[in-house]
């Protein structure tokens, strides 16, 4: 038995009727670029937030840029990131001219360490973009109240934690603003690129929705020299069908990660992710593990057809791309220390439990035999 890293099989299958419904739709209307699926889409996903808006983009690298746009961040300022992420969080900040400014993470769930955030804040510091990775909410009352003392924006990079709650309260809805990625393996994911932004601002949505369409909302009349960055009618077709099921898909998420941890606990030096509680809801898009040990373990588990990720194998601050901004091996411990270490195993929705058992029984021998 093979045990893939994802995959969306098993989900189309379950789907199908569905999908095809949307697809016949798409074929019988002939429309492809904003129009009434990526409308109902918008809502229906600002109404699950309980935002006022939802604007939706071509991807989530853009939904952070333009996001960062709409709040005229450019050349000269600051904006506080985890020092561990996706690279687009970063990227984001610096396509708009302005600095990312990575803050340490707490070893803990691998979130924005909160203790860090003012001291590494400067007077131009002007935005933070909490990143929920791994589906592990930030805690975010704390950064709101740090964010509101020093007058800075928050925009929540909430790529990888759709649905999941802090303090009782969905993700991607404390921010100012929102940014979401539905890159196909993301806990709601597209067929191919997506993205959205959450605002509660009526201006920044106008913004928002200019900017995605060469800066205009209004045919052949330009406000803004804005981008192309829009969804299209099938990738919204399909998300509006995956809305529905996403609570669901999220608590096999949970399960399967509940069900690792029973089967895992004790073996070797692995230290496994937090689980969280009640006030703090992860959503696990990813499970991720940790060992010394983590390149053998990894070639031993593909050798048994099990596949895993490492999410991220070079830290952000180490990457020739970002070398300008000075920061040295040693600049960011944690984020270092977890690129050597970190491991990620199989866990979408549709996984069976023998699937999961195959997968910890593979681990448990790894660590028995073959150290
Ligand atoms: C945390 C995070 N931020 C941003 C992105 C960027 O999303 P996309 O790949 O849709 O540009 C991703 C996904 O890849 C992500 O995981």
């Amino acid at each position: 038995m093979e045990v893939p890293f994802f995959s969306a099989l098993r989900q189309h299958a379950a789907l199908q009727r569905e999908l095809e419904s949307a697809f016949r739709r798409l074929l019988q209307n002939g429309i492809f670029i904003l129009g009434e699926e990526v409308t109902t889409f918008e809502a229906a996903y600002a109404q699950y937030h309980g935002m006022p808006f939802c604007t939706s983009v071509a991807n989530g690298l853009d939904a952070i840029f333009i996001a960062l746009k709409s709040l005229h961040i450019g050349a000269g300022d600051e904006v506080l990131v985890p020092s561990h992420t996706c690279f687009a969080t970063w990227l984001a900040v610096s396509r708009t001219g302005a600095t990312p400014v990575p803050v340490e993470v707490n070893p803990i769930d691998f979130t924005i360490d909160v203790n860090l955030l003012e001291a590494a804040a400067t007077s131009r510091t002007k935005a933070i973009i909490p990143v929920h990775l791994y589906g592990h909410p930030c805690d975010m009352r704390t950064i709101v109240v740090i964010a509101r003392k020093h007058s800075w924006f928050v925009i929540e990079d909430n790529a990888q934690a759709q649905g999941a709650v802090c303090d009782g309260q969905l993700t991607g809805s404390w921010g100012d603003l929102s940014a979401t990625s539905f890159y196909p393996t993301k806990n709601l994911g597209a067929w191919g690129d997506g993205g959205a932004i959450l605002s509660r601002e009526e201006t920044h949505y106008h913004f928002h929705q200019a900017f995605r369409n060469y800066g205009s909302v209004i045919k052949d009349v330009h406000q803004l020299q804005g981008v192309n960055s829009r969804l299209d009618e099938l990738q919204a077709g399909i998300l509006n069908i995956k809305l529905k099921h996403l609570y669901h898909w999220n608590t096999q998420r949970l399960a399967h990660a509940q069900h690792y941890h029973q089967l895992l606990a004790g073996i070797g030096d692995l230290i496994l992710p937090d689980l969280g509680d009640e006030n703090h809801q992860p959503v696990f898009h990813l499970y991720v593990i940790q060992t010394t040990y983590r390149d053998r373990l990894k070639s031993y588990l593909q050798e048994q057809g099990i596949g895993t990720g490492i999410h991220y194998p070079t830290p952000i601050h180490l990457q020739e791309a970002y070398l300008n901004l000075g920061h040295k091996e040693g600049s960011f411990p944690i984020a270092e220390k977890l690129s050597k270490t970190i491991l990620s195993l199989p866990i979408w929705p549709e996984l069976q439990s023998a699937e999961i058992e195959k997968v910890a029984s593979a681990i448990q021998t790894f660590f028995k035999h073959h150290l």
